[in-house]
This record gives C-alpha cells, structure tokens and sequence, in this order.
C-alpha cells in the first residue's frame, strides 16, 4: 500500500542525536504501519475506509506523526462536530452531503503583497501532498488519531507574502444557509471564524487537510479543505474554508463570540487549565471500548517538543 510509505529525510537537515532519534521513530513506525498493511486490503478495511470515494494519496511524514492507532473511518466520519449542520454527533454525516462544494475558491487577502483567490484544484496541487497522522483532542475531552492529507499552511502563506503588518491570520468557514440545517439555529456568529497568531500558522504542524486515509475529505470532516491544528483543542481547525486573511489586530473567533469566558483566543490543549464546567485532565479516546480508562490528556496534546517555545514568557492560564 503506498500511501504508507515510509519517508526519506535527508541527513543534511538533522544533527546525530536526532538522526538516531528519527531512526528509531521510522522503525517503530514502519512496524506499526507494517502491522496495518501487512494483513492488506483486510485490515485497512476492518478501519472501514469508503472504498468508493476519491483516493488521495499522500507520502507518509513519519517526523511529523504520532504513532497512536488512527480512529476507524467510521469513527471519523460519523462522530462530528460541525454545528453548520446541527450539534448531534451525527447531524453532519447525516446532513453535510447537501453542502456545494464544487466549484471552490479560497480567497487569501488582507496583509498582504500578492492577494490571490485560488480554486480548489490549484491548491490541491501547490505542494506534494503528505499522510500525517495526528491526534484531535476536542475541548469536550475526547479524542482521536486521524490519518490526515494535505501539507503546511505555511506553504500557502508564503505564496501570498504577508506584510510586516500581518500578525494574525484568520479562517473563515463557507456559509451555505440553504444547505447548511444548523445556521438558522443562533447558536454562533456566523460565518465560523476561527484564528492563528502568525507564528502559529507558519508553524509546520500546521496542516492545511484535503483529505484522510488517502481518500478526498468526506464534507463532514470540512471538504473540500479545511484546518488541522493537532496541538489546540479541535474548534481552532476550521472546516470548508472559502477565505484566509493576514491582520494586524488579534481577532475574535466565533466561540470567543458566543462565550468568551469559557473559549479563549489560544486555546491550546492544557490538562491544568479546566474548562469552567469540566475538566481538562483526561479524555476518551472515541472507538475504544466503554470500560477503557480515560487517557491523560498531555500539555499541548503531546506536541510540546515541537511547539512549547511559541509560548514562553506566557501566561497560559490567563492566555488560555
Ligand atoms: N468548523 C466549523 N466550520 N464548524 C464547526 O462546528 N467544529 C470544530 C472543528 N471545526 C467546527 C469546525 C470542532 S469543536 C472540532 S472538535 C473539529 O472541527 C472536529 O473535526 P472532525 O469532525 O473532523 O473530527
């Protein structure tokens, strides 16, 4: 199965100890993804991937993935949140097929020298795209390890070359009222909004997403292109985005809107900041078993190697 490939990174770009920490991290995650693909098409199925949808292949990035058990597509695709659709986990598998997602342009503007609209094929194209697969860790404290396709944001920024002014970038979900059951519903500012600082979204962990287990992104999951933020709690990864723009000024996002005690700006995943009405100490791991214990939710979601120095000198718990 090549869109498990296991991927070459030249050693011009790493120092020794890291070399060696690579290697141990591509055989481990060889053997893990050898045990998905050496029982073949069967065990990929027993994932449930839509044979019949689009494939999208991507070469596997081992630097950037973890190796937790990726959800089953059922799971992915059947347990939702996109209140565009309704607030039932199951309300955007049953009505997000409505939603038009052809044609497609993103527009990329504001702080900017080279404000752009793309359509969607275009930007399917402008960078080879990768299988990374990440944890979601959702601010309701569950979670899920999802085989996402798709590449750094950044290399869309840099396409558009952000001015000196542009310190944050904010995302902006379609708004589809006909098609789109929960918008008559008030129960966010619509369209979704959500925002990155700058060196947030130039970050490489953060993925602009096409598609998951090598297949075009169902429309529940954000088709035709939508955001993955693996280190913050999911709401910051916007679905179906139509427009991207670099500002000056910090921006509210939709849930800093509706409830600005409880979601923050940051909002990145911190066992020791609780919600004001739940703990965020552990999560539930969606498709394990009922009686599995909870798994303790890590700062940053696990990614604090890589992300931890965007934030010091940081208030996280007043930044939250
Ligand atoms: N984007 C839009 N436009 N509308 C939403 O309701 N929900 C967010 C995020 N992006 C949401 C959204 C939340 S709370 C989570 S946890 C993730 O999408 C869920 O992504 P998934 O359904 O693909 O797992």
């Amino acid at each position: 199965m090549s869109r498990f490939r296991v991927p070459f990174v030249p050693a011009s770009e790493i120092t020794p100890e890291e070399i060696y920490r690579e290697r141990r991290r591509w055989l481990q995650q060889a053997a893990a993804l050898g045990a998905l693909t050496a029982a073949g098409p069967a065990a990929i199925a027993a994932s449930g991937v839509d044979e019949s949808r689009p494939d999208l292949p991507g070469t596997a990035n081992a630097r950037h993935s973890v190796l937790d058990k990726p959800t089953s597509w059922r799971d992915i695709t059947g347990y939702n949140n996109f209140y565009e659709f309704g607030t039932d986990k199951g309300d955007p598998r049953r009505h997000a097929g409505r939603m038009v997602t052809e044609p497609w342009t993103v527009e990329v503007a504001g702080e900017v020298l080279k404000p752009r609209t793309f359509d969607i094929d275009a930007l399917r194209k402008l960078a080879p795209l990768e299988e990374r697969v990440y944890r979601l860790r959702c601010v309701e404290a569950w979670s899920m390890v999802i085989p996402w396709i798709g590449y750094s944001l950044s290399e869309l920024l840099r396409q558009v070359e952000p001015t000196g002014n542009a310190k944050y970038v904010t995302f902006e979900t379609a708004l589809q009222p006909d098609n789109m059951p929960g918008v008559s519903r008030g129960i966010l500012d619509w369209p979704y909004v959500e925002a990155l600082r700058m060196d947030e979204a130039m970050h490489p962990l953060t993925m602009l997403v096409f598609g998951l287990y090598g297949k075009v992104l169902p429309n529940q999951n954000g088709a035709p292109m939508r955001l993955a933020v693996p280190w913050k709690y999911g709401f910051k990864s916007g679905k179906s985005i139509v427009r991207i723009r670099c500002v000056e000024e910090k921006p509210l996002s939709s849930w800093m809107i509706a409830a600005p005690t409880e979601y923050g700006f940051y909002a990145n995943v911190n066992p020791e900041v609780p919600h004001p009405r739940w703990s965020q100490a552990s999560e539930r791991r969606i498709g394990t078993h009922i009686l599995a214990p909870r798994e303790k939710t890590r700062m940053f979601n696990g990614y604090g190697e890589q992300v931890a120095s965007m934030y010091s000198g940081m208030d996280l718990r007043r930044d939250f």
